[in-house]
């Protein structure tokens, strides 16, 4: 499974890279805006700072919701850099573009998909990957890993090539039932991913360890 930082924070991306664990970036304007990056010059340097820093594939999100401004922006996007993968919303006009990428070579990301028959059209479609919101469904009492595990099996029944990319993942147990399921690609919070590093008897363990071998060494 691979592991993607949900962020455009510079520094976060470099600790997640420098952990040697990480296979990309997702970005969305809000995570932009957090930033504090804005217009469309400092957004295209930006997404290079970022392709800079990592080994990886890095998703970067169109803002217009019609199919020529997605075009126009998703095609700008796609010349900054091989790794970028450009970022299109679940409506009409975005099922159209990610047809038009994909039969131009242009790697998508589906986002915004909260439903098995979203999912089906991303790939039908011929979508890189689907993003599929965990954390958003369960915040409405709807089973976001669920939808995770349906989206993966109908893949699985038709030999799609479109990827599961498991988003807004925000704790640890997301992350791994979503391994459990079979996710290809989770997207989440640096601490999400250093929070897999944490047991307590691993810190009393290796306390141990440490003070017999003074004990011993004097
Ligand atoms: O990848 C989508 C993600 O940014 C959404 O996460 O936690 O805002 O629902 P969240």
């Amino acid at each position: 499974m691979k592991f993607f930082i949900d962020t455009a924070n510079l520094s976060e991306i470099q600790e997640a890279q420098d952990l040697g664990v990480l296979d990309g970036v997702t970005t969305n304007p809000s995570l932009m805006a957090k930033e504090g990056i804005k217009g469309t010059d400092a957004v295209m340097a930006h997404y290079k700072a970022i392709c800079a820093i990592v080994d990886g594939d890095v998703s970067a999100e169109v803002i217009a919701t019609d199919y020529a401004g997605m075009i126009r922006e998703g095609e700008a996007l796609a010349a900054l850099d091989d790794k970028i993968v450009v970022k299109i919303p679940m409506i009409r006009d975005g099922v159209k573009a990610i047809k038009y990428f994909s039969d131009q070579g242009i790697r998508t990301n589906c986002t915004l998909v909260f439903s098995a028959g979203q999912a089906i059209l991303a790939a039908k479609a011929g979508a890189s990957y689907v993003s599929p919101f965990v954390g958003r469904l369960d915040d409405v009492s709807q089973d976001g890993l669920a939808l995770i595990a349906q989206i993966t099996e109908i893949y699985g029944n038709f030999g799609f090539h479109t990827e599961v990319l498991a988003a807004s993942v925000r704790h640890v147990m997301h992350l791994v039932e979503c391994a459990e399921i079979g996710a290809d690609v989770v997207t989440c919070p640096l601490s999400v991913i250093t929070g897999l590093l944490n047991h307590p008897l691993t810190d009393i363990g290796l306390a141990k360890f440490l003070s017999d071998y003074q004990k011993n060494n004097g």
